[in-house]
C-alpha cells in the first residue's frame, strides 16, 4: 500500500512542476513514506533523515509521510528538527496545500486527521497508469485489533470505498492498457459495498466485487491483499471456484500455529479453523497457492508453541510466506504482556522457521518445471531479447520473447528455477 500511496503522491506533485529524481541530494523536496509496523522500520526513518543533510543545505524541504508520521507526529520534529512537513496516511490528497503552507509559514506543517473516503477518490482522480499491472485501493484501516499490531491505531477504523468509484477507476486503468489489478486494503476481505445497478442482492462482499470488476473489458487478472481468515466468506471462496480472472493465489496470514498464542494475539481463529479454511479454499480452487505472514517470539511463546507453528507450516505447505520477529510496539496490548521473549531466542526461531519456509518455496517453484503457465509480461528482462513477467502464482518468470509481447498474457513452458525466479521457453507455435 505504501508503494501505491507513493505513486499517487508522485501523481499529485507532477502538476506542481515536480518530477522524480533518483538522487535525493538534488531534490527540492524529499518525502519519506514511512512504515510503523515494526520498530526496525520506524527507526530507519530517523537514520534516513540524518543522511539528508544536502537537501536542507540547498534550501530543499523534507517531509515525513505515512504511519510513522501518523503515530509520532510532533515527536518527529523534536528528534529531527530539519523536517518541514509531517502528514499521515489519510492526508496525502492535501499534499499540494501542505507544501504551499510550508512555503508560506515558518515552522512545521502537520496533518494527521482521518478522512479515508475523501482520500480514495481524490487520489484516483486523473491517475496515469504506469505499466500493465496496477494497485487499486478499495479499503483502508482495520477493526481487528490483533494485540501486536499498530495498524488499527495508525490507519484507523475499517472504511470501504464505494463500488462505483472502484469500477470507474478500474475502467479508466483498463482504457490505459492495464491488464491486471491488485485490490488493496489492510483488511481487504472486510470490504463491503453497494451492489451495482441491476443486481439482485443489496450489497456485495469482496467476491462479488471481483466478479463485477472481471466484466470490465481489458481486465484479465484480479488479485487482492491482505486478508484476515475470519473474513473469508462463502462468496469469496465461491469466486475462487468459478471466476477464472481471480488469480489462484491467496495471501492469508496466520501469525502463529499455537492456539494459546493466537488467543493472546486476539486473532479470532485457531490453528485448526485456519487449516480447515485452507482446505475449503483448496477444494474450491485446487491449483491455488497460499502465502502467509508469521510472527515468532510473541510474549508467552515457548519452544512447544513455536513447534506448533512449524507443524502448521508443514500442514499448510506455503508457496511463499513472510516471517518476522515479534517487535514490541508502544501503545499495543502486546507491548505490556509478561513473558516477553529474549531477542536471541526470537532470532534462533526465526532462522528455523525461515529455513522451512524457504524449502517449501523452492519445492513449490520446482513443481512448476515442465508446466505451461500463462505469464503477464511486464518489462524487459536481464538479457537482450528477454522479457520478465508474473505467473498466476506471482513468481517472476523470464522468457525469450520480443518486445511486442509486453502487456500480453503469453503461455510459456517453465524450464528451470532460480532462487527468486523461473526461467521459461517460448512455445513453438507450430507444436
Ligand atoms: N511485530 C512483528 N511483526 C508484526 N506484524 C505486524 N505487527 C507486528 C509486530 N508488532 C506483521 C504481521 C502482519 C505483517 C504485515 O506484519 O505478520 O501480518
Ligand atoms: Fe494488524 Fe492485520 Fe490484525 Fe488488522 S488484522 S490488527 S492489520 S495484523
Amino acid at each position: 500500500m505504501n508503494v501505491y500511496d507513493s505513486e499517487r503522491m508522485t501523481g499529485l506533485l507532477r502538476p506542481l512542476g515536480y518530477s522524480p529524481t533518483a538522487n535525493p541530494d538534488e531534490a527540492d523536496l524529499v518525502i519519506l513514506n514511512t512504515c510503523h509496523i515494526r520498530e526496525k522500520a520506524a527507526e530507519k526513518v530517523y537514520s534516513e533523515l540524518g543522511r539528508l543533510t544536502e537537501v536542507k543545505a540547498r534550501g530543499g524541504k523534507i517531509a515525513v509521510a505515512g504511519c510513522v508520521a501518523q503515530a509520532e507526529g510532533k515527536e518527529i520534529k523534536a528528534r529531527a528538527p530539519q523536517v518541514d512537513l509531517v502528514f499521515g496516511p489519510q492526508s496525502y490528497h492535501h499534499l499540494p496545500e501542505l507544501i504551499a503552507k510550508s512555503a508560506r509559514e515558518a515552522g512545521l506543517a502537520l496533518e494527521t486527521d482521518f478522512a479515508a473516503v475523501e482520500k480514495f477518490d481524490a487520489l484516483a482522480e486523473g491517475r496515469q497508469a504506469d505499466g500493465y499491472a496496477a494497485f487499486v485501493t478499495i479499503q483502508e484501516g482495520c477493526d481487528k485489533f490483533c494485540t501486536f499490531c499498530v495498524v488499527p491505531y495508525t490507519r484507523g477504523a475499517e472504511v470501504s470505498r464505494g463500488t462505483d468509484a472502484i469500477a470507474a477507476e478500474v475502467r479508466d486503468l483498463a482504457a490505459q492498457g492495464v491488464v491486471e489489478i491488485t485490490l488493496l486494503g489492510q483488511n481487504v476481505n472486510a470490504w463491503r459495498g453497494a451492489a451495482p445497478a441491476g443486481a439482485t442482492q443489496d450489497s456485495l462482499g469482496l467476491g462479488g466485487l471481483c466478479r463485477h470488476l472481471a466484466q470490465i473489458d481489458g481486465i484479465e487478472r484480479i488479485r487482492f491483499t491482505t486478508s484476515h481468515p475470519a473474513d473469508m466468506d462463502d462468496e469469496l471462496i465461491a469466486a475462487f471456484a468459478d471466476e477464472p480472472k481471480l488469480m489462484p493465489y491467496l495471501h492469508l496470514p496466520v501469525q502463529s500455529g499455537a492456539d494459546r498464542i493466537l488467543k493472546a494475539m486476539n486473532r479470532r481463529h485457531t490453528a485448526d479453523t485456519y487449516i480447515r479454511m485452507i482446505e475449503r479454499i483448496r477444494q474450491a480452487r485446487p491449483d491455488i497457492a497460499i502465502s502467509g505472514d508469521m510472527i515468532v517470539g510473541f510474549p508467552g511463546e515457548d519452544e512447544g508453541a513455536f513447534e506448533e507453528t512449524l507443524a502448521l507450516v508443514e500442514a499448510v505447505e506455503y508457496a511463499s510466506c513472510f516471517s518476522f520477529k515479534y517487535s514490541r510496539r508502544p501503545g499495543t496490548p502486546g507491548a505490556t504482556l509478561p513473558k516477553q521473549v529474549a531477542e536471541d531466542i526470537k532470532a534462533e526461531r526465526l532462522q528455523r522457521l525461515q529455513a522451512l519456509l524457504e524449502r517449501q518455496k523452492q519445492h513449490f517453484n520446482a513443481q512448476q518445471v515442465g508446466k505451461i503457465l500463462p505469464v503477464l509480461f511486464e518489462k524487459p528482462g536481464r538479457e537482450a531479447g528477454q522479457l520478465v513477467g508474473r505467473s498466476p502464482y506471482l513468481q517472476a518468470v523470464f522468457a525469450p520473447l520480443p518486445d511486442h509481447a509486453l502487456g500480453q498474457i503469453v503461455p510459456v513452458r517453465i524450464l528451470s528455477t532460480r532462487p527468486n525466479s523461473l526461467e521459461a521457453a517460448a512455445l513453438d507455435v507450430a507444436a
